[in-house]
């Protein structure tokens, strides 16, 4: 053994690039080479064969390095205009000054509690998220990921209704971990690693009547149920809005059967659909609700699940240590949200989201008017915009011809029946125009 030198002067090699202010090119080959070599070797080289990055990016790989805004540059100082937004992950676009300046300052005095004494962010995060969320949601639970916030949620739900029974959506994206799965409603991700423990119901997104039947039929066989979950606008299924009477109406349905209505607002939450929060455009309060991707600012990862004090009651009386995380909800994930919700306060930044989604929309659905044999159709709120193809091959062509054209989309090989537009909600009206000028140029090419 060589006392891990080789590891060691890796590290020191790479500590150096991650330092530095510039890359030049030689380095910038040699970064694009290893990377794509990492993968393979020590990642997953499945996730390489299927990223457009690699399959259409040449010799060497497109591979990112820095971002302002709605613009990031490659190691090779390309630029891009991101309208994928890290799947809404980055509303308030790359680097944010103001998350990074709060981050850094937190870094230098304490990066993770000592679980012990009092720290004082996670307080005033949960405190900032009592006053911007609906009704009477006033506690909040802090993690790292968005599907964490769904773990949370199911099990606050389940010790405080005492059932364990859950209804979700078909076609749901609620996360990848195991209690998120069970709630999941796309059978790929599903299916190969089920049961999951309590057996889990599904009705059609947008069908109330039909969440009601399930209810009936349920109570009818004596199965009870804890709570109803579902994402105010479906995201990962392609930005599907459900028809306007209908989050009304499960908030009715879920009152009069006595479950709870779980929220998962990971993608639509802080300002992406057009309000601050997507069920606002319905005015629907739930008893529980899940926040995660852009509250971290695009900077550092942060989710949350909220709910009112009478629901948290379960988790503090008689086990308050009964959900716990060492790292979740760290005082540098509350300063990068703290800073994010201020910016996206002083902003307004939902508003922005509605007017330029509705302009961006507007033109993007002419667009679909006159490439039929392209476009099943456009669907959406604010900058949660989807993009319905005739089939998942023409879908690929377009997004493959936009990250040509230096605009990044979602849309894989193998999944591209709809390709969201998500771009940060800092995005300018000239940045839009010209993403539609390069998309105009990919449709007359596909
Ligand atoms: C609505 C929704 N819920 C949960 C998740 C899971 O979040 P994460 O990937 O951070 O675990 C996602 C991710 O795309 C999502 O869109």
């Amino acid at each position: 053994m060589s006392g891990y030198s080789d590891a060691a002067a890796y590290a020191e090699r790479w500590l150096g690039i991650i330092k530095s202010e510039t890359i030049d090119e030689a380095t910038a080959k040699v970064v694009s080479k290893e990377t794509v070599n990492n993968f393979v070797n020590h990642f997953n080289k499945g996730w390489v064969e299927y990223r457009k990055s690699v399959t259409e990016g040449g010799e060497y790989a497109g591979t990112e390095w820095s971002g302002s805004g709605a613009v990031f540059k490659d190691v090779f100082g390309n630029e891009y205009l991101d309208f994928l937004g890290g799947y809404g992950a980055m509303d308030l676009g790359w680097s944010h000054p103001e998350v990074v300046e709060a981050v850094r300052a937190q870094a230098g005095k304490s990066g993770i509690p000592t679980q012990e004494l009092m720290d004082p962010l996670r307080g005033v995060l949960a405190n900032l998220l009592a006053q911007i969320t609906p009704g009477d949601i006033d506690h909040a639970f802090f993690v790292s990921s968005g599907t964490e916030t769904i773990e949370g949620a199911l099990k606050i739900a389940k010790l405080y209704t005492g059932k364990s029974t859950f209804i979700s959506t078909v076609k749901a994206f609620h996360g990848k971990t195991q209690g998120s799965l069970s709630v999941m409603g796309k059978k790929d991700y599903r299916a190969p690693l089920a049961p999951f423990g309590s057996q889990n119901y599904f009705v059609p997104f947008g069908d109330a009547d039909a969440l009601e039947k399930q209810l009936e039929i349920l109570e009818a066989v004596g199965i009870e149920v804890a709570g109803f979950i579902a994402e105010p606008i479906q995201g990962e299924a392609g930005a599907r809005v459900p028809p306007d009477e209908y989050w009304p109406k499960v908030r009715e349905i879920c009152t009069k059967h006595g479950i709870l209505l779980i929220a998962d607002e990971v993608q639509t939450g802080l300002g992406r659909t057009g309000k601050l929060w997507g069920v606002e455009h319905w005015n629907v309060v739930p008893d529980i609700m899940c926040v995660a991707k852009s509250l971290g600012g695009g900077v550092l990862p942060i989710g949350a699940f909220m709910g009112n004090g009478r629901i948290w009651k379960a988790f503090e009386d008689p086990n308050p240590f009964i959900h716990t995380t060492t790292t979740g909800g760290n005082p540098m994930a509350c300063a990068a949200a703290i800073a994010t919700i201020n910016v996206t306060l002083r902003e307004k930044l939902w508003e922005r989201a509605a007017e330029l989604g509705d302009y961006f929309m507007g033109e993007l659905k002419k667009l679909a008017a006159e490439y039929p044999k392209i476009y099943k159709g456009i669907t959406g709120k604010g900058l949660l915009i989807g993009q319905h193809f005739q089939d998942a091959e023409v879908g690929y062509k377009v997004a493959a011809g936009l990250y040509h054209r230096k605009v990044l989309v979602a849309g894989t090989l193998i999944s591209a029946n709809t390709v969201r537009f998500e771009p940060p909600l800092v995005v300018k009206k000239e940045q839009i125009d010209e993403v539609l000028n390069r998309l105009k140029d990919t449709l007359k090419e596909v």
